[in-house]
């Protein structure tokens, strides 16, 4: 099954496929309604909840032809057990085995969701759910969201910027953390400080002291600016990360210092509450277009007048969820009928 396009991260993809997926987003954007996927289904399995990842798939395989099921573990699915070898006498009614390979012979792809739960990281890192799915699956899947990664939504940023900038390569682009009363999952950070790295932005990444990215993840974060000729430095202090920015993507994300410890966590964070990306902020920034993946707290993590204002791009961000998700089902289901990358 190892020919099976699978998609994890966009790490793990060549860089001339990730090229030809951005591209391939723009003709879906230009011609929405193509009949490529005619009779394939997609079989979305959502562990936590989701506004556009579950829309946005499910519209973009009615675009193409196919048809789109989303499925809600302990909502409309059975509680799923992960854990090989686990004597099942709680509350999961089913095991990861069966309800995957099942599910793999009634749909063509598969996406999954499924959230860090918060407690240890070593586990979480190990992305438990997704791994299931892709030892067990006869179909290919893609990550809707692990605890390590969000692929779609980077390569949605992705296409944002470029559309937005002209190119990633050489921009200078703050990934600034912001005040959230939750420890938020680092999949979305990750997965773009990854994707604007290896395409050559010059990434800052501004953040409190105890707010970095996953350790292997940030080596491969400064590899990739390496290898693309672009260039990546932590910063603390706000004013001067967000200097010079051509792109401010706000987002909250938990300290790892203080992993599956909530209490110490909140009281940490309690003290960074001004840290809301706000008018103040942006006027640090060089007139910088605004990115957020959402869903976004108004007024706690980005205000009003920042997220309304002429700079916030996060709509055509969340668009292009739409036209990027066509390609990579493209590229997983009929990439090679087509002949494309
Ligand atoms: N950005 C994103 O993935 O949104 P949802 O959680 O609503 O799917």
């Amino acid at each position: 099954m190892n020919s099976l396009r699978h998609l994890e991260s966009l790490q793990k993809l060549p860089l001339p496929t990730v090229r030809a997926l951005l591209d391939r987003a723009v003709d879906f954007r230009r011609v929405p309604r193509q009949p490529l996927l005619e009779g394939k289904k997609l079989g979305l399995v959502f562990f936590n909840p989701s506004l556009r990842t579950r829309v946005s798939f499910q519209a973009a395989m009615a675009d193409l032809g196919g048809q789109a099921f989303a499925l809600d573990v302990g909502g409309g699915l059975w509680k799923i057990e992960v854990e090989d070898g686990k004597v099942m006498d709680g509350d999961a009614a089913e095991h990861v085995k069966e309800a995957v390979k099942v599910l793999s012979r009634y749909v063509d792809a598969l996406g999954v969701r499924a959230f860090a739960e918060g407690k240890d990281w070593a586990t979480d890192r190990a992305d438990p759910v997704l791994a299931a799915f892709l030892r067990h699956s006869d179909v290919p899947v893609v990550n809707m969201e692990s605890g390590l990664y969000h692929p779609c939504q980077a390569l949605a940023d992705m296409r944002t910027i470029e559309d937005k900038l002209g190119a990633v390569k050489g921009k200078k682009v703050a990934l600034v953390w912001a005040w959230h009363p939750k420890p938020l999952p680092l999949a979305v950070p990750q997965s773009f400080a990854l994707a604007a790295s290896r395409l050559g932005a010059e990434l800052t990444i501004v953040a409190p002291e105890g707010y970095g990215l996953d350790p292997a993840v940030q080596t491969a974060v400064e590899n990739n600016a390496r290898a693309s000729g672009g260039s990546e430095r932590i910063v603390s202090d706000r004013a001067e990360g967000l200097a010079g920015a051509e792109v401010a993507y706000v987002k909250s994300w938990g300290s790892l210092d203080l992993y599956g410890r909530p209490a110490e966590e909140a009281k940490h964070r309690a003290g960074l509450r001004h840290w809301i990306f706000d008018e103040a902020a942006h006027r640090m920034t060089a007139g910088a277009i605004v990115m957020h993946c959402l869903p976004v707290r108004r007024n706690v993590v980005i205000s009003d007048p920042v997220l309304d204002g002429p700079r916030s791009v996060v709509y055509d961000q969340a668009e292009n969820r739409l036209h990027v998700q066509k390609a990579i089902l493209e590229w997983m289901l009929a990439g090679e009928r087509q002949g494309r990358p």
